[in-house]
């Protein structure tokens, strides 16, 4: 081994923040997660309460995760906006099985969620693009994300010849980017307890519509 060496095995918590039972939670788990959602964004310590990791299957049959911002949900189910071409977005164009996680430390809560992913409706990115502010619509603009680029300015002299260009002008939102929209088929509800039996309970999708919900094992 080289010179790094950290041994963590003696990182240890204790959880005790609150408990999860099937006689306190809704039929829906979108009423779960909303419930889960407010009681977290109003606790202290959760700097962005949104941010989620979304994984994807890679052209490269790899997994891969990436930090994104749920902007809204619904009975439907969880909507976050990209580049329609990243990395991510071709993933999805080929596979649309995704998943998205949220890990909420400050009250020892996981929420993992199953889904298909598919691009919202054009007029509800058009809606939520006009709504961003300018630099972040510029910065859209101007991203090919995911791409290689030479250097850091060659990123900033192409932003500076967008700032010319729309001097004064409407900034529309370009074609490549807009939402997703994942429908979940299945969601887990994680809370930590006392000595690892942490509570797990679990909804799935049946084929009428209904969601089945079970207990796991931690
Ligand atoms: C807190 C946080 C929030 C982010 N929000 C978004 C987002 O909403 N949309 C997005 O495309 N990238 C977002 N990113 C950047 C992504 O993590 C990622 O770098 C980018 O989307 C490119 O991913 P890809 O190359 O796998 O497609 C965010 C990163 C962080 C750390």
């Amino acid at each position: 081994m080289g010179k790094i060496q950290n041994d963590l095995g003696e990182y240890r918590k204790s959880y005790g923040k609150s408990a999860l039972t099937e006689d306190s939670i809704s039929d829906n788990p979108m009423e779960l997660f909303q419930k889960w959602f407010y009681e977290v964004d109003a606790s202290e310590g959760v700097d962005e309460t949104n941010a989620m990791t979304l994984s994807t299957i890679g052209l490269d049959g790899f997994p891969k995760n990436r930090v994104v911002l749920l902007k809204k949900y619904t009975y439907e189910g969880f909507i976050f906006y990209t580049n329609y071409t990243s990395e991510k977005g071709q993933a999805i164009s080929i596979d649309p099985s995704v998943c998205i996680s949220f890990f909420w430390a400050n009250m020892e809560r996981q929420v993992i969620i199953k889904g298909k992913a598919e691009k919202i409706a054009e007029n509800l990115s058009d809606g939520y693009f006009e709504s961003r502010p300018e630099g972040s619509k510029l910065g859209a603009l101007v991203s090919n994300q995911s791409s290689v680029i030479p250097s850091r300015e060659f990123l900033e002299a192409e932003l500076r010849k967008l700032e010319k260009a729309y001097a004064g002008k409407e900034i529309e939102r370009p074609d490549h980017w807009g939402g997703y929209l994942v429908r979940p088929v299945s969601i887990e509800f994680w809370q930590g307890r006392p000595n690892r039996l942490h509570d797990r309970i679990r909804y799935s999708l049946q084929e009428d519509f209904h969601w089945k919900m079970e207990r796991l094992a931690p």
